[in-house]
This record gives structure tokens, sequence and C-alpha cells, in this order.
């Protein structure tokens, strides 16, 4: 169940023996090459050199390691970039970016995509039925570094040609986006340019267009490589490593060309780079929150075939945040078992070797430049001697309850803000957060994935109601829970005519009158249920016959519930939000556990696993049955894996 990236064109030959038979002996059983050797497997146009990859991955399978081959189309080496300029990327402000770095290419680019075409077919040719390669991994991070929306030639033309397709007409195009405002309108489709570099705000619709053709763009490039490598290499594993926190694609529309998601998971880096304040992220500096990577997790295991793997954990220090610390000990085992413990087939660690020179000089790998191991290597060996003591666990049931991810939601509350601070990540972040404090399992879905079997579903915003997505919401007896600005928008991003929740009128007789954004500092106390808190950065008036369940001061209601469907219009501070959300899930019957703070609970049938992110010891009242790992009194950042019958 464990893994590692390696990287043979960065050491010596003389070096892998030694290195595989570490990795075995460390419990290793994946390894992860290739994915940015370009240069290194065709160092002249059209002269491949497979020598050295026939040989490391040899040397790999020579201590019964299987082999996961990245296509090396994240890093085009030189040459190809001289000869085909025009593949770069054009940044939003017209300029393109060069090579020397990684993603130096857009995925509209019908050029990349022939010389994609010829370096995977190659590869997957050459090695597609090698008995030690079990699986691929398809470029590497898609989106990383800004790279999904691109403003060249060929991305306007690609944006024109999806219009077309969608609009049929460019009447119908500029009736959609409301084009009639301050004199938009276009003549022909091929007026239409992608929306950046305007003197101010460019159409709202435009840009939720360019978002969605974007993403499919680079959907359809992904879905390319998978064809290539199905036809050379069958009977292998497709999958693709996505990042944390990253929505700027639908990843349930890319994904469905793979077998499975992997992700990478990076759970301090993370910390640095999330709207959190600077005294959570102090809180958290060392350990990570404790619902960061968990919810990776849930989110890339529903996403595609209730599979998934961490391609790239985090060792030690990154080298990439503002500020890089080195794991608490303990933290890197606990990560590890966290992801086990919510169905990672298998956790491979970025990297083996820290890399004395290049980019990623200061980032840690599970050995060190002098080849000893790591603090995070000499844990993982621990982890990996763990694993083989506790077996496999039980399989994960369905949840209860389920929470909702909606790119679309992430892309339309960034193009509109309207408050400054309305961030569609933190706002689900705070949601997730607010149920697994209660001990319960939560399932992380995608609009339009079936509903089915849920006692509670969780949509903290979905501003745009696609038809599939309705489909689930009428099929299922679930109480249905909404948040702000959901139904708020129509495909074309226009105001529904019988105002917001538009759709959800549906399932609550309600409209929003008006929607007030505060700024930071600015709460609005509210009260009901016996419950009290603030609203903040975001206040909805409601107006609806339903009695409030929560309410401000004056009276004006805050959330409302019909028979199966309730709606939250406000942001909601964390601690009511917590214990509103307890009250739901006691209404829908649903068994929760008091647990102290950051003490979180997985639940694999029978069996149970207690993490520790806190700074004081945890004594399991529940834990009925027998220890697989651990004891009762859980020390901080460390784990328990036990029997248990609450
Ligand atoms: C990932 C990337 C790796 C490496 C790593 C460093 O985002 O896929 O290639 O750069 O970060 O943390």
């Amino acid at each position: 169940m464990l893994g590692v990236c390696y990287y043979p064109e960065h050491w010596n030959e003389d070096w892998w023996a030694e290195d595989a038979r570490q990795m075995r002996e460390m419990g290793i059983s994946y390894v992860r090459i290739a994915e940015f050797a370009w240069s290194r497997m065709e160092p002249e146009p059209g002269c491949y050199d497979w020598g050295w990859l026939d040989r490391a991955i040899a040397t790999l399978a020579a201590e019964g390691l299987k082999v996961v081959l990245g296509t090396p189309t994240a890093a085009a080496p030189k040459w190809l970039i001289d000869a085909h300029p025009d593949v770069l990327p054009v940044f939003a402000d017209g300029r393109a970016r060069g090579f020397g770095s990684r993603r130096h290419y857009t995925a509209a680019s019908k050029t990349f995509r022939a010389e994609t075409d010829r370096i995977v077919t190659a590869m997957a040719r050459r090695y597609g039925a090698h008995e030690a390669v079990v699986g691929w991994q398809i470029d590497n991070e898609f989106g990383g570094d800004d790279t999904v929306m691109l403003y060249g030639p060929e991305d306007a033309a690609g944006f024109r040609e999806w219009l077309s397709k969608r609009y049929q007409s460019v009447e119908a195009l500029n009736r959609a986006w409301g084009n009639v405002f301050w004199s938009m309108e276009f003549r022909s489709f091929d007026e239409v340019i992608p929306p950046a570099g305007q003197v101010s705000d460019a159409n709202p619709a435009a840009l939720l267009d360019f978002w969605r053709y974007s993403s499919d763009s680079l959907a359809e490039y992904c879905a390319l490589q998978a064809k290539i490598l199905r036809k050379h290499s069958p009977d292998r594993f497709i999958t693709h490593n996505f990042m944390g926190f990253f929505h700027q694609f639908d990843h349930a529309k890319l994904s469905e060309s793979l077998d499975f998601c992997s992700w990478d998971s990076y759970p301090l880096g993370k910390i640095e780079h999330f709207p959190l304040s600077d005294e959570e992220r102090a809180r958290w500096y060392n350990t990570s929150h404790p619902d960061f990577s968990a919810f990776h997790h849930e989110l890339y295991r529903k996403l595609r075939n209730d599979r998934f793997w961490i391609m790239e954990q985090q060792p030690g220090p990154v080298n990439w945040a503002h500020w890089n610390p080195a794991p608490k000990p303990g933290m890197v085992r606990l990560w590890g078992w966290e992801a086990l413990a919510h169905g990672a087939e298998v956790v491979s660690y970025f990297r083996w070797r820290q890399v004395p020179f290049a980019q990623e000089q200061m980032h840690a790998g599970l050995t060190r430049p002098d080849r000893q191991l790591s603090p995070g290597g000499h844990e993982v060996t621990r982890l990996g001697r763990e694993i083989a003591d506790v077996g496999p666990l039980p399989p994960i049931e369905q949840a209860d309850v389920a929470i909702v991810l909606d790119y679309e939601a992430a892309w339309i509350t960034t193009i509109e803000p309207q408050g400054a601070d309305f961030n569609y990540k933190l706002l689900l972040h705070r949601w997730y957060e607010a149920l697994r404090r209660h001990g319960i399992n939560v399932d992380v879905l995608t609009p339009g994935r079936s509903l089915a079997g849920y006692k509670l579903v969780f949509v903290p915003s979905m501003p745009v109601v696609c038809a599939a997505a309705m489909r689930a919401l009428q099929e299922t007896d679930a109480h249905l829970v909404f948040g702000p600005r959901s139904g708020s928008k129509l495909q074309n991003f226009e105001i529904p005519q019988t105002l917001p929740p538009g759709p959800l009128q549906a399932f609550l007789p309600l409209k929003v009158a008006e929607v007030s954004s505060l700024r930071p500092g600015l709460a609005i106390n509210v009260e009901g249920e016996g419950l009290s808190g603030s609203a903040s950065r975001w206040l909805e008036q409601l107006e609806t016959a339903l009695p409030s369940r929560l309410a401000t001061e004056g009276g004006q209601p805050v959330m409302v519930s019909s028979e199966n469907a309730s709606y939250l219009g406000a942001w909601l501070d964390p601690a009511l939000l917590h214990t509103l959300f307890g009250l739901l899930l006691d209404e829908a019957d649903i068994a929760r556990v008091v647990m102290p703070e950051p003490v979180r609970l997985v639940r694999r049938g029978k069996v149970g696993v207690i993490f520790n992110y806190g700074p004081e010891p945890y004594t399991i009242p529940f834990a009925t049955g027998r220890f697989l790992l651990g004891e009762r009194t859980v020390p901080p950042q460390d784990l328990a894996i036990f029997e248990t019958t609450p």
C-alpha cells in the first residue's frame, strides 16, 4: 500500500539498485517514474533513447517493485518549444510564458496535441505490455500554475467553436449573454474573443462560458492521452494526480477517461495557501487542519469508481509555500494512516530522495541527499511495518451524510464575488468541518451524482442547478440543506425570473429578496431553536411564509425548513454552524459522537480509527473491542484503530 515518486534520471545509475533495495525493505511496492523526463526519452526530435528507462524499470522490477509510468507532457523539451513556440500558454495579460520550468503548453494547441500523440504512443508501445508496468499517470497536476484558462489564438479559436456548438446561432449567444448591455453584441462567432483585457469588468456570462470551455478543453486533452494508452497498454490502469483545494476545472468530467483518481496531498503547504486567519494558520502550522486531507480523500474516492491513490504525499518540509515548516513528529505517519483509513489503495510519497539541485532542492524526500533516511523516511518505515501487522480494514460503507462540491459554484462566486471575502472553498471547508466534528463519516459528491441512500445532503452553495443535479435532488429521500446563493443563477448566469433559489423553489417556497455582503468585522446576531451566534460576510433577506428556525435579532429569517429541505441564507460563524448541524443530524436520526477538537473519527464498518491532531492525549470512551493499533488513550499526533460498537 506504499509507493514513492522516483527520478532515476536525477541520480547516478550505480545508485539505482541500492535505492530499489531500500524501497522494498521499507515496505514500498509502487514506484512512479518518468513524468518529467521527456528530454531524456527524446533528446533530439524523433530520436528516442529508451535505454536508461529500460534499465531503470528493470532495476526496480528486480526488487519486485511495480512501476507507474507518467506521460511526460507537463515538461516539453527545449527543442520542441523552439520548433513550435505557438504551443506556449498565453496568460490573461496577453503574454506567452516561456520555457524553463514546466506546464508550458496550452491543451488547445493542435501542434501540442500531435506532439503528445507521438510521445505517448511511443512510450505506450515500448512499455504498454511490460510486466513491471502496472499503470499510467497522465501528465502531472493539470491546471497547476494557473494554466487552465489561457488566451492565445488557438484558445480563442477553440472557444469560438465551443460556443457555436453550444448556441448554434450568434443571436442565441447574444441573448444568452445579454450582450445588448453596453453594446457588446457580436455579428458572428468570428467576432468573439476570450474575456480578458477589457477596460472594466468582462461580461460574467462570457467568463463562465470561457471557464466551462477551458475545463472541457483540458478534459478532452486528457481523454486523448487515455485513448492512446488504452490502445497500446490494455489491462493497465490510467490515473491522474489531481491537486487539493483546486477547483479550476470540472474534475468529475476530466476523470471520466480515468480508471480512478489520484491526488497529491501536501497538508502543510496547503495551510499556508488557504484563506484562514493568521491565528488558525499558526494553530495548524505543523500538523495541518484535521479536515483538509480527509475532505480530499473522500472527494477523490467518490469521483471515480470508489477508488483512489495518493500519488504524492508530503514527507517533510516542502519548498513552495510562503513558509515551509517541518511536520510535527508523528504527522507523516498519521497522514499516511489517515489516507488508508479513508480508503486510499496506495500512499505514494513525493519523493524518494531530496534533490540537491534545481528548483526543488529545499523539498524533503524520504531520504536525504546523503542517502540516509529523513525524519519522514523513519516514520514511513514504521508505517510500512504497521500496515503489515494490522492487515486490511473492512470495506467503507456509504455514509448517511453527503456534502456536494460544485465546481461551477467556485467559478461563479469568483467571477462575481459580490462580497470580497465570499470564498467558496472556505464555505465548503467550514460546512465539512462543522459536520466532521460530530464524529461522522461524510461522503463528498459532485452535482448529478445519485443521492440515493443518504439521510442528509448538504449543499453549501450551488448557484446553477443543472438538470442532472435537479434529478438527483428530486430522487433522494434525504433531507436537503442548501446554503447561500444556491439556485441564484440560470445556466447563462442570469438571475431566475422567480428570484433565487429559482428551481429549488420546488423544495422550498421562498424568495431571496435582497442580499447584503458584509465587510470584515461586521457580524449580525442570529438566534433560534435555543442556538445563537452570528452571521458575517453574507446575509440574504428571505421572503417566505415558512416559519423561521434561525432569525436575526430584528426577526429577519436566516434559516427555514420545509418538509424535505432547509435553506440557510447566511454565512454563519463556525460554532453556530456546528451546533446547527448537530440539530439536523439529530432530526435525521444520525448517531454522532462528542469528541474534543481536533480529534477525528473514521468508521470502516465495525472498525473505528481515531486521529489525534491536537496537543492533548485523548481517551476514547466508546471503544468496546480489541485494539488493532494503539491504545484507548491516544497520544498527540497519534492514532488508534479499534473494534467498536458505540
Ligand atoms: C507537486 C508536483 C510535483 C512536485 C511537488 C512538490 O505539486 O506534482 O512534481 O513539484 O508538487 O511539492
